[in-house]
């Protein structure tokens, strides 16, 4: 059976080792050791995604108020790209799959996701060319391998252990 990972390569087009890449070097230091470039992200993110002209996709953020989305996302990305553990201290385990859950995370949202993602990467200067392709690589390698988990937990319900919310995944 193909796993989530194999999935996730052959539906985002991404290799595993360009999603990680983001692993060969400190990309929170390479910015600046600050949190400054991860909230400009995810701030311009979470605007384009509250303004969305699609309503089916901004109808699945609607539970969410926006700041806190903006705070769960930056504090998770400055966690995951080597900085300090904001996310887990205040939320727990990152446990993607398990956390999108709730949500229809289906290839057409992954799509949109990753549409508004790169708008907000391509228009926020603190964050250089380089670290930027990284980064588009992981989060589409991270979308699809969330498709890829939401079809799976909708068939079976379990939890999977995963590189992409950490480098040490829990056992
Ligand atoms: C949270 C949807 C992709 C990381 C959320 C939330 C929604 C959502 C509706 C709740 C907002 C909140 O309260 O924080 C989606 C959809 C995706 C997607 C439709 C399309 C594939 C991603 C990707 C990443 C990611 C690619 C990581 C690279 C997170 C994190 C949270 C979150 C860290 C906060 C979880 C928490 O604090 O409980 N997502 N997401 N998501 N998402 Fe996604």
């Amino acid at each position: 059976m193909q796993s989530l990972q194999d999935k996730a390569s052959e539906w985002s087009g991404v290799a595993a080792a360009d999603a990680f890449a983001i692993d060969d070097v400190n990309i929170f230091q390479s910015l600046g050791g600050t949190p400054q470039p991860f909230v400009d992200l995810s701030t311009n993110f979470y605007n384009r995604v509250y303004e969305d002209e699609e309503e089916w996709f901004r109808e699945i953020f609607a539970g969410s108020k926006k700041e806190d989305a903006i705070q769960n996302q930056y504090e998770f990305l400055i966690q995951r790209m080597g900085g300090p553990p904001l996310f887990s201290q205040r939320r727990g385990h990152p446990a993607l799959i398990g956390r999108h859950r709730p949500f229809l995370v289906t290839h057409r949202a992954a799509e949109r996701w990753l549409h508004h993602m790169r708008q907000a990467l391509d228009t926020t200067a603190s964050i250089d060319e380089d670290s930027k392709t990284k980064m588009m690589n992981f989060f589409r390698h991270t979308a699809y391998f969330l498709v890829a988990g939401n079809e799976m937990t909708r068939q079976q319900g379990q939890g999977v252990a995963c590189k992409h919310a950490t480098s040490k995944p829990a056992e």
